[in-house]
Protein backbone atom coordinates (compact mmCIF):
# COMPACT_ATOMS: atom_id res chain seq x y z
CA UNK A 1 0.00 0.00 0.00
CA UNK A 2 1.31 3.47 -1.01
CA UNK A 3 0.98 6.43 1.71
CA UNK A 4 2.44 9.97 1.70
CA UNK A 5 5.40 8.79 3.12
CA UNK A 6 6.46 6.58 0.18
CA UNK A 7 9.29 7.20 -1.51
CA UNK A 8 10.12 6.83 -5.12
CA UNK A 9 13.38 4.45 -5.77
CA UNK A 10 15.13 7.81 -7.05
CA UNK A 11 14.20 9.88 -3.56
CA UNK A 12 14.59 7.17 -1.59
CA UNK A 13 18.03 6.56 -2.93
CA UNK A 14 18.85 9.95 -2.26
CA UNK A 15 16.91 10.45 0.88
CA UNK A 16 18.82 13.34 2.67
CA UNK A 17 18.02 14.68 5.76
CA UNK A 18 19.51 17.63 6.99
CA UNK A 19 17.65 18.23 10.42
CA UNK A 20 19.85 20.42 12.95
CA UNK A 21 20.87 17.36 15.56
CA UNK A 22 21.38 19.61 18.37
CA UNK A 23 18.34 20.98 20.94
CA UNK A 24 15.70 17.88 20.73
CA UNK A 25 15.91 14.64 23.64
CA UNK A 26 14.19 11.54 23.47
CA UNK A 27 11.51 11.29 26.57
CA UNK A 28 12.10 9.65 29.57
CA UNK A 29 12.64 5.90 29.86
CA UNK A 30 11.58 3.84 33.13
CA UNK A 31 13.51 0.83 32.63
CA UNK A 32 11.87 -1.94 34.97
CA UNK A 33 13.98 -2.44 37.94
CA UNK A 34 15.70 0.31 38.75
CA UNK A 35 15.30 2.46 42.00
CA UNK A 36 13.54 5.33 42.07
CA UNK A 37 13.45 5.93 45.82
CA UNK A 38 12.71 9.50 45.94
CA UNK A 39 9.41 10.64 45.16
CA UNK A 40 8.78 12.71 42.08
CA UNK A 41 8.14 16.43 42.71
CA UNK A 42 6.90 18.05 38.87
CA UNK A 43 6.13 21.18 40.32
CA UNK A 44 9.41 21.88 42.65
CA UNK A 45 12.46 24.15 41.26
CA UNK A 46 15.64 22.31 40.83
CA UNK A 47 18.74 23.50 42.86
CA UNK A 48 21.84 22.95 40.20
CA UNK A 49 25.35 23.11 40.66
CA UNK A 50 28.29 22.26 38.35
CA UNK A 51 31.63 20.58 38.71
CA UNK A 52 34.28 21.89 35.56
CA UNK A 53 32.82 25.10 34.54
CA UNK A 54 34.78 24.95 31.42
CA UNK A 55 33.55 25.04 27.19
CA UNK A 56 31.13 22.64 27.59
CA UNK A 57 30.42 22.78 31.16
CA UNK A 58 28.77 26.20 30.68
CA UNK A 59 27.23 25.41 27.62
CA UNK A 60 25.48 22.43 29.61
CA UNK A 61 24.55 24.86 32.18
CA UNK A 62 23.22 27.79 30.10
CA UNK A 63 20.99 25.12 28.33
CA UNK A 64 19.66 24.48 32.03
CA UNK A 65 19.71 27.63 33.72
CA UNK A 66 17.40 29.13 30.72
CA UNK A 67 14.63 26.98 32.06
CA UNK A 68 12.14 28.43 34.27
CA UNK A 69 12.49 25.92 37.33
CA UNK A 70 15.85 25.65 37.01
CA UNK A 71 18.07 27.69 40.00
CA UNK A 72 21.95 27.62 39.62
CA UNK A 73 23.22 27.34 43.59
CA UNK A 74 26.79 26.01 43.04
CA UNK A 75 29.44 26.23 41.20
CA UNK A 76 33.16 24.32 41.38
CA UNK A 77 36.58 24.74 39.10
CA UNK A 78 39.88 24.70 40.49
CA UNK A 79 40.76 27.39 37.99
CA UNK A 80 39.17 30.40 40.54
CA UNK A 81 38.84 32.82 37.04
CA UNK A 82 36.67 30.48 35.59
CA UNK A 83 34.80 29.71 38.52
CA UNK A 84 34.21 33.25 39.40
CA UNK A 85 33.45 34.13 35.97
CA UNK A 86 30.63 32.32 36.41
CA UNK A 87 29.50 32.93 39.90
CA UNK A 88 29.16 36.26 38.44
CA UNK A 89 26.58 35.13 36.46
CA UNK A 90 24.46 33.62 38.76
CA UNK A 91 25.70 35.87 42.00
CA UNK A 92 22.31 36.07 43.72
CA UNK A 93 22.26 32.31 44.25
CA UNK A 94 25.33 30.85 43.63
CA UNK A 95 28.12 30.14 46.05
CA UNK A 96 31.34 29.06 44.68
CA UNK A 97 33.87 26.25 45.28
CA UNK A 98 37.26 25.01 44.65
CA UNK A 99 37.02 21.59 45.58
CA UNK A 100 34.05 19.67 45.22
CA UNK A 101 34.16 17.97 48.45
CA UNK A 102 32.57 21.03 50.01
CA UNK A 103 30.51 21.57 47.55
CA UNK A 104 28.66 18.68 47.54
CA UNK A 105 27.67 19.44 51.22
CA UNK A 106 25.96 22.14 49.82
CA UNK A 107 21.91 21.71 50.98
CA UNK A 108 20.34 23.47 48.50
CA UNK A 109 21.90 21.49 45.70
CA UNK A 110 19.35 18.39 43.91
CA UNK A 111 21.59 17.70 41.02
CA UNK A 112 25.13 18.87 39.28
CA UNK A 113 26.60 18.94 36.04
CA UNK A 114 29.85 17.09 35.51
CA UNK A 115 32.23 18.24 32.77
CA UNK A 116 35.78 18.19 34.08
CA UNK A 117 38.39 16.30 32.05
CA UNK A 118 37.10 12.58 31.86
CA UNK A 119 40.16 11.18 34.35
CA UNK A 120 37.91 13.00 36.70
CA UNK A 121 34.64 11.73 35.79
CA UNK A 122 34.06 8.44 37.89
CA UNK A 123 34.91 9.64 41.39
CA UNK A 124 33.19 13.06 40.81
CA UNK A 125 29.57 10.88 39.46
CA UNK A 126 30.12 8.51 42.53
CA UNK A 127 30.77 11.25 45.08
CA UNK A 128 28.18 13.25 43.98
CA UNK A 129 25.60 9.97 43.99
CA UNK A 130 26.72 9.06 47.34
CA UNK A 131 25.93 13.39 48.52
CA UNK A 132 22.01 12.75 47.01
CA UNK A 133 22.74 14.56 43.87
CA UNK A 134 21.34 13.52 40.71
CA UNK A 135 24.27 13.59 37.63
CA UNK A 136 24.19 15.30 33.94
CA UNK A 137 27.72 13.81 33.41
CA UNK A 138 29.80 14.63 29.92
CA UNK A 139 31.14 12.16 27.70
CA UNK A 140 33.30 9.85 28.23
CA UNK A 141 31.28 8.24 30.87
CA UNK A 142 34.64 6.95 32.07
CA UNK A 143 37.89 5.63 30.64
CA UNK A 144 38.30 1.79 32.28
CA UNK A 145 35.89 -0.95 32.56
CA UNK A 146 36.13 -0.87 36.48
CA UNK A 147 34.77 2.81 36.34
CA UNK A 148 31.99 2.71 33.50
CA UNK A 149 30.54 -0.51 35.79
CA UNK A 150 30.96 1.06 39.35
CA UNK A 151 29.81 4.50 37.99
CA UNK A 152 26.50 2.62 36.47
CA UNK A 153 26.23 0.13 40.09
CA UNK A 154 26.21 4.24 42.01
CA UNK A 155 23.88 5.56 40.14
CA UNK A 156 21.57 2.38 40.61
CA UNK A 157 22.76 1.81 44.48
CA UNK A 158 21.88 5.03 45.52
CA UNK A 159 18.89 5.89 43.40
CA UNK A 160 19.99 8.72 41.48
CA UNK A 161 18.77 10.21 37.71
CA UNK A 162 21.64 10.45 35.41
CA UNK A 163 22.13 11.68 31.77
CA UNK A 164 25.67 11.31 29.54
CA UNK A 165 26.23 14.16 27.60
CA UNK A 166 25.88 12.69 24.23
CA UNK A 167 23.22 15.19 23.07
CA UNK A 168 23.23 14.09 19.10
CA UNK A 169 21.20 11.20 20.19
CA UNK A 170 18.35 14.09 21.20
CA UNK A 171 18.54 15.11 17.74
CA UNK A 172 16.09 14.14 15.03
CA UNK A 173 18.60 12.73 12.30
CA UNK A 174 18.79 9.76 14.90
CA UNK A 175 15.49 9.36 15.07
CA UNK A 176 15.14 8.94 11.56
CA UNK A 177 17.99 6.79 11.54
CA UNK A 178 16.92 4.15 14.36
CA UNK A 179 13.54 4.01 12.83
CA UNK A 180 14.88 2.86 8.77
CA UNK A 181 17.06 0.44 10.41
CA UNK A 182 14.45 -1.00 12.59
CA UNK A 183 11.86 -0.91 9.42
CA UNK A 184 14.36 -3.88 8.33
CA UNK A 185 14.44 -2.34 4.83
CA UNK A 186 18.01 -2.60 5.02
CA UNK A 187 17.75 -6.38 5.29
CA UNK A 188 19.98 -8.07 8.13
CA UNK A 189 22.65 -5.81 8.85
CA UNK A 190 26.44 -7.99 8.95
CA UNK A 191 28.76 -4.99 9.62
CA UNK A 192 28.85 -1.57 10.65
CA UNK A 193 31.56 1.03 10.48
CA UNK A 194 31.93 4.04 12.02
CA UNK A 195 34.64 7.01 12.16
CA UNK A 196 36.15 10.31 13.25
CA UNK A 197 38.81 11.63 11.05
CA UNK A 198 40.35 14.88 10.78
CA UNK A 199 44.14 16.16 9.58
CA UNK A 200 46.10 17.80 12.98
CA UNK A 201 49.23 17.33 11.04
CA UNK A 202 51.96 18.32 11.18
CA UNK A 203 51.81 20.15 14.57
CA UNK A 204 48.88 18.63 16.77
CA UNK A 205 47.94 20.79 19.23
CA UNK A 206 51.08 22.40 19.26
CA UNK A 207 53.73 22.78 21.97
CA UNK A 208 54.37 25.00 24.59
CA UNK A 209 56.48 26.37 27.08
CA UNK A 210 54.15 27.70 29.99
CA UNK A 211 54.79 25.26 32.98
CA UNK A 212 53.54 27.46 35.36
CA UNK A 213 49.73 27.73 36.57
CA UNK A 214 48.15 30.65 36.47
CA UNK A 215 47.43 32.57 39.60
CA UNK A 216 45.48 30.29 41.67
CA UNK A 217 44.99 27.76 39.68
CA UNK A 218 44.89 23.94 41.68
CA UNK A 219 47.33 21.80 39.30
CA UNK A 220 47.01 19.40 42.23
CA UNK A 221 43.85 19.27 41.89
CA UNK A 222 43.17 19.47 38.46
CA UNK A 223 45.72 15.93 37.96
CA UNK A 224 43.44 14.45 40.61
CA UNK A 225 43.95 10.49 40.22
CA UNK A 226 45.64 10.75 36.90
CA UNK A 227 49.86 10.38 37.32
CA UNK A 228 51.24 13.60 37.84
CA UNK A 229 53.01 15.43 35.37
CA UNK A 230 53.86 18.68 35.05
CA UNK A 231 51.97 22.15 34.27
CA UNK A 232 50.87 22.28 30.34
CA UNK A 233 49.01 25.45 29.41
CA UNK A 234 47.36 23.19 26.31
CA UNK A 235 46.70 20.53 28.01
CA UNK A 236 44.31 22.28 30.38
CA UNK A 237 42.76 24.68 28.04
CA UNK A 238 39.60 22.97 26.56
CA UNK A 239 38.41 18.66 25.52
CA UNK A 240 39.84 19.17 21.94
CA UNK A 241 43.39 19.83 23.57
CA UNK A 242 43.46 16.77 26.12
CA UNK A 243 42.52 14.39 23.48
CA UNK A 244 46.26 14.35 22.54
CA UNK A 245 46.64 12.56 26.57
CA UNK A 246 45.92 9.65 27.31
CA UNK A 247 46.32 9.60 31.28
CA UNK A 248 43.54 12.68 30.88
CA UNK A 249 41.43 11.92 27.99
CA UNK A 250 42.55 8.47 26.73
CA UNK A 251 42.58 9.86 22.94
CA UNK A 252 40.02 10.84 20.22
CA UNK A 253 38.12 7.30 20.98
CA UNK A 254 36.33 8.23 23.95
CA UNK A 255 36.29 11.63 22.77
CA UNK A 256 34.39 10.87 19.66
CA UNK A 257 32.90 7.67 20.00
CA UNK A 258 30.53 8.02 22.17
CA UNK A 259 28.57 10.06 20.11
CA UNK A 260 29.09 8.36 17.11
CA UNK A 261 28.38 4.25 17.92
CA UNK A 262 25.58 5.54 19.89
CA UNK A 263 23.93 5.48 16.59
CA UNK A 264 24.08 1.70 15.94
CA UNK A 265 24.13 0.57 19.72
CA UNK A 266 20.98 2.36 19.96
CA UNK A 267 19.16 1.16 16.39
CA UNK A 268 20.65 -2.54 16.59
CA UNK A 269 19.64 -2.95 20.24
CA UNK A 270 23.14 -3.91 20.56
CA UNK A 271 24.22 -5.52 23.88
CA UNK A 272 28.19 -6.20 25.02
CA UNK A 273 30.67 -6.82 22.37
CA UNK A 274 32.44 -10.33 23.20
CA UNK A 275 35.37 -9.63 21.42
CA UNK A 276 37.08 -6.30 21.18
CA UNK A 277 40.61 -5.63 19.01
CA UNK A 278 42.34 -2.60 18.79
CA UNK A 279 45.48 -1.05 17.08
CA UNK A 280 46.95 2.15 16.72
CA UNK A 281 49.99 4.29 17.79
CA UNK A 282 51.40 7.97 17.73
CA UNK A 283 52.92 7.61 13.95
CA UNK A 284 52.84 11.30 12.67
CA UNK A 285 51.73 14.01 15.28
CA UNK A 286 54.97 16.12 17.02
CA UNK A 287 53.07 17.82 19.81
CA UNK A 288 53.10 17.98 23.75
CA UNK A 289 50.66 14.99 23.83
CA UNK A 290 51.48 11.47 23.84
CA UNK A 291 47.84 9.74 22.87
CA UNK A 292 47.60 7.84 19.62
CA UNK A 293 47.38 9.91 16.41
CA UNK A 294 45.80 6.29 14.60
CA UNK A 295 43.59 4.19 16.44
CA UNK A 296 41.62 1.16 14.62
CA UNK A 297 38.81 -0.85 16.47
CA UNK A 298 36.77 -3.88 15.73
CA UNK A 299 34.10 -5.32 17.85
CA UNK A 300 32.34 -8.57 17.43
CA UNK A 301 29.24 -8.97 18.59
CA UNK A 302 26.67 -12.41 18.10
CA UNK A 303 25.03 -11.15 14.70
CA UNK A 304 27.96 -8.69 13.31
CA UNK A 305 31.05 -6.54 13.31
CA UNK A 306 31.56 -3.39 13.92
CA UNK A 307 34.23 -1.39 13.39
CA UNK A 308 35.74 2.28 14.16
CA UNK A 309 38.29 4.70 13.08
CA UNK A 310 40.06 7.49 14.85
CA UNK A 311 42.65 9.60 12.55
CA UNK A 312 44.55 12.36 13.25
CA UNK A 313 46.57 12.85 10.33
CA UNK A 314 43.92 12.16 7.59
CA UNK A 315 40.26 13.22 7.02
CA UNK A 316 39.12 11.45 4.49
CA UNK A 317 35.59 10.42 4.96
CA UNK A 318 35.05 7.94 2.69
CA UNK A 319 32.95 8.51 -0.42
CA UNK A 320 30.01 9.55 0.51
CA UNK A 321 31.05 12.50 2.43
CA UNK A 322 32.55 13.94 -1.00
CA UNK A 323 36.36 15.49 -2.02
CA UNK A 324 38.66 14.99 1.14
CA UNK A 325 39.60 18.05 2.38
CA UNK A 326 41.00 18.97 5.81
CA UNK A 327 38.74 19.08 7.94
CA UNK A 328 36.68 16.92 10.90
CA UNK A 329 34.47 14.54 9.64
CA UNK A 330 32.00 11.43 10.96
CA UNK A 331 30.30 8.70 9.97
CA UNK A 332 28.53 5.49 10.55
CA UNK A 333 28.07 2.78 7.79
CA UNK A 334 25.49 0.43 8.32
CA UNK A 335 25.95 -2.68 5.81
CA UNK A 336 22.68 -4.66 5.45
CA UNK A 337 21.47 -7.46 3.04
CA UNK A 338 19.31 -4.98 0.91
CA UNK A 339 21.40 -1.76 0.89
CA UNK A 340 24.09 0.29 2.80
CA UNK A 341 22.75 3.21 4.79
CA UNK A 342 25.36 6.28 5.86
CA UNK A 343 24.60 8.40 8.60
CA UNK A 344 26.30 11.46 10.33
CA UNK A 345 24.64 13.92 13.00
CA UNK A 346 22.16 15.45 10.37
CA UNK A 347 21.93 13.43 7.24
CA UNK A 348 21.80 9.71 6.19
CA UNK A 349 22.05 8.68 2.53
CA UNK A 350 20.98 4.60 1.46
CA UNK A 351 22.85 3.00 -1.47
CA UNK A 352 20.46 -0.35 -2.73
CA UNK A 353 22.33 -3.57 -3.33
CA UNK A 354 21.15 -3.59 -7.41
CA UNK A 355 17.16 -3.20 -7.51
CA UNK A 356 16.99 -4.96 -3.86
CA UNK A 357 15.07 -1.94 -2.02
CA UNK A 358 13.05 -0.73 -5.24
CA UNK A 359 9.60 -1.82 -3.11
CA UNK A 360 10.36 -0.36 0.04
CA UNK A 361 8.64 2.56 1.54
CA UNK A 362 10.13 5.10 4.08
CA UNK A 363 9.34 4.03 7.39
CA UNK A 364 6.52 5.89 9.10
CA UNK A 365 7.64 8.76 12.13
CA UNK A 366 7.69 6.80 15.00
CA UNK A 367 10.12 8.12 17.58
CA UNK A 368 8.72 11.51 19.19
CA UNK A 369 10.74 14.79 19.42
CA UNK A 370 12.26 15.41 22.48
CA UNK A 371 12.16 18.40 24.65
CA UNK A 372 16.01 18.97 24.57
CA UNK A 373 19.11 16.64 26.19
CA UNK A 374 19.72 18.63 28.94
CA UNK A 375 15.10 19.87 29.36
CA UNK A 376 15.15 15.56 29.30
CA UNK A 377 17.42 15.01 32.13
CA UNK A 378 15.55 18.02 34.37
CA UNK A 379 12.14 16.53 33.46
CA UNK A 380 13.57 13.53 34.72
CA UNK A 381 15.39 14.50 37.79
CA UNK A 382 11.28 15.77 38.85
CA UNK A 383 9.64 12.40 37.67
CA UNK A 384 12.47 10.13 38.52
CA UNK A 385 12.31 8.32 35.27
CA UNK A 386 15.37 7.64 34.05
CA UNK A 387 16.79 9.73 30.38
CA UNK A 388 17.52 8.12 27.52
CA UNK A 389 21.06 8.40 27.69
CA UNK A 390 21.15 7.45 31.59
CA UNK A 391 23.74 5.20 32.77
CA UNK A 392 21.89 2.10 32.34
CA UNK A 393 21.91 3.00 28.47
CA UNK A 394 25.28 4.58 28.17
CA UNK A 395 27.17 1.38 29.56
CA UNK A 396 26.53 -0.08 26.40
CA UNK A 397 28.30 2.36 24.38
CA UNK A 398 31.41 3.33 27.05
CA UNK A 399 32.13 -0.31 27.73
CA UNK A 400 33.34 -1.07 24.03
CA UNK A 401 34.98 1.98 24.22
CA UNK A 402 37.08 1.51 26.86
CA UNK A 403 37.79 -2.54 26.05
CA UNK A 404 39.26 -1.01 23.19
CA UNK A 405 41.78 0.84 24.89
CA UNK A 406 43.01 -1.89 27.23
CA UNK A 407 43.11 -3.82 23.90
CA UNK A 408 45.34 -0.99 22.56
CA UNK A 409 47.47 -1.42 25.50
CA UNK A 410 47.93 -4.85 25.51
CA UNK A 411 48.01 -5.64 21.64
CA UNK A 412 46.07 -8.27 22.15
CA UNK A 413 42.08 -8.86 21.61
CA UNK A 414 39.75 -8.66 25.00
CA UNK A 415 37.11 -11.34 25.49
CA UNK A 416 34.08 -10.35 27.46
CA UNK A 417 31.46 -12.23 28.97
CA UNK A 418 28.42 -9.89 28.61
CA UNK A 419 26.74 -11.53 31.59
CA UNK A 420 28.93 -11.44 34.13
CA UNK A 421 30.39 -7.97 32.67
CA UNK A 422 34.29 -9.47 33.18
CA UNK A 423 37.09 -10.13 30.85
CA UNK A 424 37.31 -13.56 29.88
CA UNK A 425 40.30 -15.64 30.32
CA UNK A 426 43.33 -12.58 30.33
CA UNK A 427 44.26 -12.02 34.22
CA UNK A 428 46.80 -9.10 32.99
CA UNK A 429 43.58 -7.57 31.18
CA UNK A 430 41.40 -8.41 34.21
CA UNK A 431 44.05 -6.39 36.57
CA UNK A 432 44.62 -3.45 34.39
CA UNK A 433 41.14 -3.14 34.06
CA UNK A 434 40.85 -1.58 37.60
CA UNK A 435 42.77 1.50 37.46
CA UNK A 436 45.15 2.85 40.11
CA UNK A 437 44.86 6.05 41.22
CA UNK A 438 47.24 8.34 42.52
CA UNK A 439 47.38 9.00 46.06
CA UNK A 440 45.72 9.43 48.20
CA UNK A 441 42.63 8.96 45.61
CA UNK A 442 41.33 5.74 45.64
CA UNK A 443 39.37 4.04 43.09
CA UNK A 444 36.03 3.12 44.89
CA UNK A 445 36.04 -1.10 44.50
CA UNK A 446 32.72 -1.41 46.57
CA UNK A 447 30.97 -0.68 43.91
CA UNK A 448 32.19 -3.35 41.55
CA UNK A 449 30.35 -5.44 43.72
CA UNK A 450 26.44 -4.91 42.60
N1 LIG B 1 29.15 16.51 24.45
C1 LIG B 1 29.98 17.20 23.69
O1 LIG B 1 29.73 17.47 22.52
C2 LIG B 1 31.28 17.67 24.29
C3 LIG B 1 32.06 18.65 23.66
C4 LIG B 1 33.23 19.09 24.28
C5 LIG B 1 33.62 18.52 25.48
N2 LIG B 1 32.88 17.54 26.04
C6 LIG B 1 33.28 16.89 27.30
O2 LIG B 1 33.07 17.80 28.36
C7 LIG B 1 34.10 17.62 29.35
C8 LIG B 1 34.79 18.97 29.59
O3 LIG B 1 35.29 19.43 28.37
P1 LIG B 1 35.60 21.00 28.16
O4 LIG B 1 35.86 21.21 26.74
O5 LIG B 1 34.55 21.82 28.81
O6 LIG B 1 36.96 21.10 28.96
P2 LIG B 1 37.57 22.38 29.67
O7 LIG B 1 38.99 22.10 29.93
O8 LIG B 1 37.20 23.62 28.92
O9 LIG B 1 36.78 22.46 31.06
C9 LIG B 1 37.00 21.56 32.10
C10 LIG B 1 37.00 22.35 33.39
O10 LIG B 1 37.10 21.42 34.48
C11 LIG B 1 37.90 22.05 35.48
N3 LIG B 1 38.37 21.03 36.39
C12 LIG B 1 39.35 20.10 36.24
N4 LIG B 1 39.45 19.32 37.32
C13 LIG B 1 38.54 19.78 38.21
C14 LIG B 1 38.15 19.37 39.53
N5 LIG B 1 38.74 18.36 40.15
N6 LIG B 1 37.17 20.06 40.14
C15 LIG B 1 36.55 21.11 39.52
N7 LIG B 1 36.87 21.53 38.27
C16 LIG B 1 37.84 20.86 37.63
C17 LIG B 1 38.99 22.75 34.68
O11 LIG B 1 39.66 23.72 35.42
C18 LIG B 1 38.18 23.31 33.52
O12 LIG B 1 37.72 24.61 33.77
C19 LIG B 1 35.01 16.53 28.81
O13 LIG B 1 34.64 15.30 29.37
C20 LIG B 1 34.74 16.52 27.33
O14 LIG B 1 34.94 15.26 26.74
C21 LIG B 1 31.71 17.12 25.48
Amino acid sequence: MKTNDTLTRRSFIEKVATVTAIGFAAPPLALPGEPTPAPARPNSRIHLGIIGAGGMGQGNLNACASQPDVVVTAVCDVWPDRRDAVVARFKDTAKGYGDFREMLQQKDLDAVIIATPPHWHTLLAIAACEAGKDIYLQKPMTLHLAESLAVRNAVKKHGRISQIGTQIHAGENYRRVVEYIRSGNLGPIGAVRTFNVMNQTPRGVGTSKENKPPEGFDWEMWVGPAPMRPFNRILVQDAYNHGSWMDFSGGWTPGMAPHIIDLPIWALDLGYPLVTSSSGGRFILKDDGDAYDNHEVLWQYPNLTMTWMSSLTNSYGFDLHGKPVPQRRLGIYFHGANGTMYADYGMFKIVPEGDKMKDMQAPPKSIPPSPGHEREWLDCVKSRQQPSCSVFYHVKVDVPIVLSLLSLKLGRSIRFDPVKEAIVGDKEAQKLAVPEYRKPWKFPKQYLAA
